[in-house]
């Protein structure tokens, strides 16, 4: 195989100090691109390679230009699909492509518009629960607010709260059992045999029961609600058929995963930053004032809040929800002359490229305006990926946080006596300790 070899750190080293990694790899991912450059690979000798990369370019080879020869990894579909089934996120192949197809039509920003005063009034709902003049913790806002706005857009008023707490609850607590099962691969035969597994298994069992008794009830009564689930129950595949109802329970389950913590994970990231800036929140009072003094229509207003969607894009940059994408390899391959073994286990690690001062000018600064209109980042920013496989959810995500934001700093000053934001780093990258003061706006 011609090429050169990607520098490697010992598996000896790693080893050394995978405890540390596995609570937080991002000092050791900076540690050795500093030292080593934008590619480098962990030297297992045994099982496939471990390669890390933040070059941009190589991120866009992998999930656009070449992405055919580039899948996901296990942990993405075999790990998580034990839990959700296979839908869009887990899916491969043939499989993924039939899917992605019928599903995409129902996220266009056409069929979203018809959503918003859905969303938005989950969002009202969720904001009134902070009490002003208080200090807080704001994720848990957040957090029920993703999961309202998912859940209703998907069942408009169909759904009653005792099972939409029942669904949030199933749908964090299987996703904890997969981040324990991840970072502690050397317990799983006790997750196994302690009956941990099953009993996540079982809870989703329960959330599948409530799902298709929705999706039954909506078929027996179909009433027009012009929401996400009357779009999927018509969608049609190319020879005419609609998707199996256990396919359609899958899909809905991951758009709950999907959708539902990397947004709560980017709004709580945002207020954080903006109660360092409030020179940043009286910019989207008054855009925000000045939109609803031209229009009702929450599209119109979402379209007039360009610089709230700035705020939200920066926020994305410094703190990606998804902070890391991994691939694997089909077939051997090459990358700037570095050979790239088959079967390669790829990550590359948004975080640094958002952070890597050869694609941005003052990276570590929140600087909303660097994504003011004409600015061109595409190819080296991807909070919401790249490539066939981007996220379908990306408008959907980016209408809802400009309305929740504008919505908030509108009825809030914002303002911490924390210096540092504080992260965790697990599979998703989440905030910690988000205390933040809420003041009423006069
Ligand atoms: C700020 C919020 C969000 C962020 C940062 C985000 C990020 C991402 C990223 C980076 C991917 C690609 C992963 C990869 O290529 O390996 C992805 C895929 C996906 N996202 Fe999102 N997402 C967000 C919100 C949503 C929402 C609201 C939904 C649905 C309601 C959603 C549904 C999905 C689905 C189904 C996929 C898999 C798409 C496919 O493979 O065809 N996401 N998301």
């Amino acid at each position: 195989m011609k090429g050169k070899d990607i520098p490697a750190v010992s598996w000896l080293k790693f080893m050394g100090k995978a405890n540390l990694i596995l609570k937080n790899p991002l000092p050791f991912h900076a540690e050795n691109f500093e030292k080593l450059g934008d590619i480098f690979r962990v030297q297992t000798g045994f099982g496939n390679p471990l390669v890390f990369s933040r070059n941009a370019e190589f991120a866009e080879y992998a999930l656009q230009k070449n992405h055919r020869n580039f899948e996901k990894s296990p942990i993405q579909t075999r790990d998580m699909a034990k839990y959700l089934g296979y839908g869009l996120l887990t899916a491969t192949g043939e499989h993924w492509r039939k899917q992605r197809k019928l599903i995409q039509p129902a996220f266009h920003k056409k069929q979203i518009a018809g959503l918003l005063y859905t969303v938005n009034s989950a969002i009202l709902i969720e904001l009134d629960r902070i009490k002003p003049n208080k200090t807080i913790d704001v994720f848990p806002v957040f957090n029920d607010l993703a999961f309202q706005t998912v859940v209703k857009s998907l069942f408009s008023s169909a759904v009653g709260q005792k099972e939409i707490n029942r669904l949030q609850y199933i749908t964090e607590a299987a996703q904890r059992m997969l981040v324990r099962e991840l970072r502690q691969p050397f317990k799983r035969w006790w997750f196994k045999y302690g009956g941990s597994i099953k009993k996540h298994m079982d809870l989703v069992e329960e959330a599948r029961e409530i799902l298709r008794k929705l999706v039954r009830e909506r078929k027996e009564n179909l009433v027009g609600a012009g929401d996400l689930l009357d779009m999927l129950l018509e969608a049609r595949y190319e020879d005419g058929t609609a998707m199996s109802e256990k396919q359609l329970i899958d899909e809905i389950l991951i758009f709950f995963t999907a959708g539902h913590e990397t947004t709560s994970n980017a709004l709580t990231f945002t207020a954080e930053l903006l109660a360092r800036h409030p020179e940043i929140q009286e910019k989207i009072v008054s855009e925000t004032k000045d939109a609803k003094a031209k229009t009702g229509d929450l599209m119109e207003l979402i379209a007039y809040c360009t610089y709230t969607k700035q705020v939200l894009e920066e926020a994305m940059r410094l703190y990606p929800p998804v902070y890391f994408i991994d691939r694997i390899n089909l077939e051997k391959d090459e990358f700037n002359g570095f050979r790239i073994h088959k079967n390669s286990n790829l990550l590359f690690s948004i975080y640094e490229i958002h952070r890597d001062a050869n694609y941005w000018k003052n990276p570590q600064k929140f600087d909303p305006s660097r994504f003011a209109e004409g600015a061109k980042h595409t190819s080296h920013y991807y909070p919401f990926g790249a490539g066939p496989r981007k996220c379908i959810g990306n408008n959907f995500a980016m209408y809802e946080m400009i309305l929740a934001i504008s919505e908030l700093v509108s009825r809030y000053k914002i303002s911490t006596n924390k210096l540092e934001i504080e992260i965790t780093p697990l599979i998703t990258l989440k905030p910690k300790n988000a205390i933040l003061r809420f003041e009423e706006r006069s």
